[in-house]
This record gives structure tokens, sequence and C-alpha cells, in this order.
């Protein structure tokens, strides 16, 4: 059976920086059934309903998801489409690989993973909006900390760098992450991995400082979401970074950039965050020798300056999807 794959370009630089992922997709992935689902903003501004039930049960039954980026209106009335898909979905893990394509300045690259909780946190939906008060209520569960742990300690043996676990928390101020630490450092040990609990925003000066000490970070919901913007600073802006969101059943890949309404339509989106993300796809399905071709043609295209206006080039996001498609082929035709 070939495998089905659900695109959903969003809104925004959605529908400019996904047709180039699919591009990659499609070349590497001759035989899988591609199929649209329209979701965001545009449309429940059309329909009235921006991720229908209907819409739920069509990316059930994809092998994978590749997703560009929705706008989210701050509305009380309008329900994040990506929280109601991760929840639905039940994609506890947040994969947000840091990976810098150009040497810094010493000539080492950054290299970590953070692995951010997906479901719960301050992500809980549970809130009561009022006029004078209002609250969120922030949720950490045993279980929950447990499965995130495993998939960050899996992932700490899978590297096989450091062997160390960062745990970033705040467990001075919130008393629930002592929860999530303790029940991360129980998953550690079982695994015989070394775990270090550090307060999150000593973290995030932490890793801008010093990023070559670090390997897997594993978080919390929000200060995953929070720590994966600040690193993007490490490699070039938002425009570089993938994700990977992974359940027991589903998996969705998406650029960690929004929608950018600033520079929709222009052309000028870097498409890189969604390129690496169909490379994580690729990986996702055992196609790892794939995925690197995919990252080094394009650090080659970048260090020979081959970029988008964001890196400093003055490449449109469909001619470096071109130019990318063209390396990609080249590495190919060396390595036959
Ligand atoms: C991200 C985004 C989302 C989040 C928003 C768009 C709901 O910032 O994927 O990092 O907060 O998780
Ligand atoms: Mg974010």
């Amino acid at each position: 059976m070939s495998l089905r794959i659900a695109v959903v370009k969003g809104d925004g630089i959605g529908p400019e920086v996904i047709p180039e992922a699919q591009k990659i997709l499609e070349h590497f992935l001759t035989d899988a059934d591609f199929f649209e689902v329209e979701l965001g903003l545009a449309k429940w501004e059309k329909t009235g309903s921006a991720c229908s039930p209907d819409d739920i049960r069509e990316l059930k039954g994809a092998d994978a998801i590749i997703f560009g980026a929705v706008t989210t209106p701050p509305d009380p009335d309008y329900r994040s489409v990506l929280l109601q898909i991760r929840h639905e979905l039940d994609l506890y893990a947040n994969l947000r690989p840091i990976r810098s394509l150009r040497p810094n300045p010493d000539g080492s690259f950054v290299d970590m993973m953070i692995v951010r909780e997906n479901t719960e946190g301050l992500y809980s939906g549970i809130e009561e909006i009022g006029t004078e008060r209002s609250t969120t209520l922030r949720v950490v569960t045993k279980a929950g900390s447990r499965r995130i742990a495993e998939k960050a300690c899996s992932l700490v043996l899978k590297r096989n760098r450091n062997h160390q676990l960062v745990i970033g928390y705040k467990g001075n101020v919130l008393k629930s992450d002592l929860l999530f630490r303790d029940t991360c450092s129980e998953v550690a040990s079982s695994f015989g991995i070394q775990t270090k609990a550090v307060f999150i925003d000593a973290l995030c000066l932490d890793v801008l400082q010093h990023p070559n000490n670090y390997d897997v970070i594993v978080t919390t919901n929000m200060f995953g979401d929070i720590l994966s913007d600040v690193c993007g600073y490490l490699t070039g802006g938002l425009g570089m970074l993938p994700s990977a969101n992974i359940g027991e059943k589903y998996a969705f890949f998406e650029p960690v950039h929004g929608s950018a309404p600033d520079i929709a339509g222009k052309g000028i989106a870097n498409p890189v965050a969604a390129v690496r993300s169909a490379a994580m796809m690729l990986e996702y399905f055992g196609m790892k020798q794939q995925a690197c071709l995919v990252e080094e043609s394009i650090a080659d295209l970048i260090n020979s300056g081959v970029c988008t206006p964001d890196l400093g080039g003055c490449e449109s996001t469909s001619s470096f999807g071109s130019r990318l498609i063209a390396v990609v082929c080249k590495k190919e035709e060396r390595k036959i």
C-alpha cells in the first residue's frame, strides 16, 4: 500500500513554503498519494469552521501530515487549529531540532534537540475568561511527564552524544514542575541517563551562551514554545527551524514559524523550515540517508550564498526550492 500524505498549506506564508516541501516529498516518496486538507483562518472566514470533525477524520487517515502555518486571531471564541490537532491526534511529543547549517565562528555547529511536551501544561485549554479575572489551568500529570521523558531518553540514546538529559523547568515558583522534574529524573535513571535540571529562564540564556554544552532538553509545553524561538537565534532565525509532532498513532510535521502575515504574498518567505520538516518526515519513514541528503543540500546552497532575504540572499521562496531540488538530484547522481 502506498503512503498517504496529507498536505495542509494553511494561511499566510503556509501556501508559499509548503509547495517547496511537497516537491522534496514527491521526489523521494514517488509512490505516495498526496491529498490536500484545507484548514485555518481563511477557511473559517469562508465556512465558519477552521477545522471540522471531517477534517480531523481526513488527517487521521494519513500516514503523515505536512503542515504550513495557520493564523490564530486572539479572539476568545476562536480555537487554535494547531492545538485542536495536537490534542485530537494526541501528538504528545514536539521534537524541535536546533541544528545550524552554517559553522559558528569557532568552526563548531550547534546541534541540540528540544523535546517539548505538547498536550498539557499551560496549553491545557482549561480557561475561565472574565472581565475582572481570567485564569488558565496549568496541568502536569505523571503519565504525561513519563511519556515525554521516555521519548527524550530514547533520543539521548539514539543521538549518542553526551548521554545527559537537561530538564527545563521552573520548580522554584511552579510547584507543578516538581512532578515534571522528578518524573523525568526517574525515567532517565531507568534508562541509565544522567539528568541536569535547570530553571528555564537561566536555561534560555545559557543555551545561547554555550550551545555546544547541550544535547537533548526536555521541557513543558509553553517553556518549549519559548525556548525553541529563543534558539532560532542560533540557527539564522525561525525560517530555519523544523519540527515533528509525534504521537502513538499519528505524525505531523511543521515549521516552528507561524503564518507571518507581514511577509505573506511577497514570495520571499524562507522555505527551509518547511523543507527540513519534510526531511524529518522522511526520517520518520526510515529514510535517514535521504533526509541527510536534503540537509546537506540546503547547507551547500546557504553556504554558497544562495538563500532568501532573511538570510541576506535574494532568492524567492520558489527559486530557492527549485535550486534545492537541482542540488539534491546532482548529489544523488554522484552517489550512484
Ligand atoms: C508553535 C506555535 C504554536 C504554539 C501556536 C501557533 C499555537 O507558536 O508551534 O510554536 O504555541 O505551540
Ligand atoms: Mg511557537
